[in-house]
């Protein structure tokens, strides 16, 4: 069905985001997969840099969107807001400009998000929706998933053990594959 990426915006070993992600992975329903993808090596965001060449890091993070038909980001949320790595990574992933359509026009894109308070990333999901619409890309609206309280949802090994969010991240990773195969 679908072939997606996914990218958890925090670079921290025991990430509740990256466990989210990993878990997303499993549960793909049958016949789509997600490769699971990283901002980590992507410096900070400098027009210098930039003229003396694309970061590889950059660069590959930008073919293997480019290769999906989908994107998924697994968002924290710091201060009510996205956290600057995930942003200065995206940032990056839009330079230069002439190289937005290859990556991110058109392209379904999901947000789910892991946050250790009750609000579960809601407004950094917020937040996301201004830069996906600048890079002309095509959000799914379909299902929701803010995983709450997250020190509890993950056990040590970061296990997704809480039934309703798995049962919630299911219904959202079939609803995005659908999305990406149909158009709605
Ligand atoms: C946070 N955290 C947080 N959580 C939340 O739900 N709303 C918020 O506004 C914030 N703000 C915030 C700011 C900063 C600077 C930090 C470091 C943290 C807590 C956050 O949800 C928690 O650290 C998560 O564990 C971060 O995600 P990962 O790294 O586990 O994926």
């Amino acid at each position: 069905m679908a072939h997606l990426v996914g990218i958890s915006g925090s670079l921290r070993k025991g990430s509740f985001n990256t466990s989210l992600l990993k878990a997303a992975q499993e549960l793909m329903p049958s016949g789509s997969t997600l490769e699971i993808a990283s901002i980590e090596g992507i410096p900070l965001y400098n027009f210098d840099v930039e003229t003396e060449g694309i970061p590889k890091a950059v660069d590959l993070l930008k073919d293997r969107i480019a290769a999906a038909e989908g994107l998924l980001l697994v968002t924290p949320e710091y201060n009510n807001s996205i956290p600057g790595v995930f942003k200065n990574a995206i940032d990056w992933l839009s330079r230069p400009p002439k190289d937005i359509p290859r990556v991110f026009n058109g392209r379904p894109v999901a947000l789910i998000g892991a946050s250790t308070s009750l609000g579960g990333t809601r407004f950094s999901q917020v937040a996301w929706l201004p830069v996906l619409r600048t890079l002309g890309t095509q959000p799914y609206f379909g299902k929701l998933l803010y995983s709450a309280s997250a020190a509890q949802a993950f056990d040590p090994e970061g296990r997704l053990i809480d039934e309703k969010v798995r049962s919630q991240l299911t219904l959202v990773m079939a609803g995005f594959a659908k999305f990406i195969t149909t158009g709605r």
